[in-house]
């Protein structure tokens, strides 16, 4: 078991929302595990069912704690130390927020276009809340960004974003990503490993559905 005294660092707490886990989140969990791991801090999945069978690359991933309980449980005395990333908030995460909070709560939860809001089952809870900008985000780039402002200290607006990315599905169709990604110094935007094949295949489905 992990150490979650947040006296020690930071804490990243993604609560998962849905009853599966499907495969874009689980690469998506998994790459935040090993960015949080080789940045120092702490991953923290939260609320999973105990009847739900994590995917062979979770089983093995590196600075993964995976707890049953809820945020709220978990954290029942620390609860001013709780920001929750919230894109309805009224307030952008600053740099300082890094001296103020401990732990960082995400909504596991995969991005939807137009956005349904279900970031408003965490928002219930009253915890401080704060923006990464007014652009929908993946969540592991909604962690991303959250360690390069609290951490390395990065203001929310230096960041170097790419909004709604164009991926080449084939020769003669691309699809259009409904979300904001970190641009990574290749100039492309920042993915999980096996992201783009994921959407790829999914497209695929989708357009044969259509024939
Ligand atoms: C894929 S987003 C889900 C957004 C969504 N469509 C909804 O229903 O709330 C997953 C999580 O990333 C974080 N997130 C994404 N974009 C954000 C933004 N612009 N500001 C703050 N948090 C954000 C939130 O914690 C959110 O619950």
């Amino acid at each position: 078991m992990a150490n979650l005294d947040p006296s020690s660092g930071k804490t990243f707490v993604v609560e998962h929302l849905d009853p599966e886990l499907e495969e874009w989140s689980s690469l998506e969990y998994f790459t935040i595990a090993s960015e949080c791991h080789d940045a120092g801090a702490k991953f923290l999945l939260s609320s999973v069912p105990e009847e739900l069978k994590l995917p062979a690359n979770l089983q093995q991933a590196k600075g993964l704690t995976v707890e049953k309980r809820g945020i709220e449980e978990i954290y029942a005395d620390q609860k001013e130390k709780v920001c929750l990333l919230d894109p309805a908030a009224a307030t952008d995460l600053s740099t300082e927020d890094g001296d103020t909070f401990d732990i960082f709560l995400f909504g596991g939860i995969l991005g939807d276009d137009p956005p349904r809001d279900r970031t408003s089952e965490l928002r219930k809870k009253g915890y401080q809340g704060r923006r990464l900008g007014p652009v929908q985000m993946t969540t592991d780039t909604a962690v991303r960004v959250t360690r390069m402002i609290v951490q390395d200290r990065v203001p929310v607006d230096k960041v170097p974003y790419i909004d709604h990315p164009e991926l080449k599905i084939n020769k003669n169709e691309s699809t259009q990503m409904p979300f904001r990604y970190v641009k990574g110094k290749d100039g492309q935007p920042i993915m999980p490993e096996g992201m783009v094949d994921l959407i790829v295949k999914d497209s695929e489905k989708g357009l044969g559905d259509l024939l």
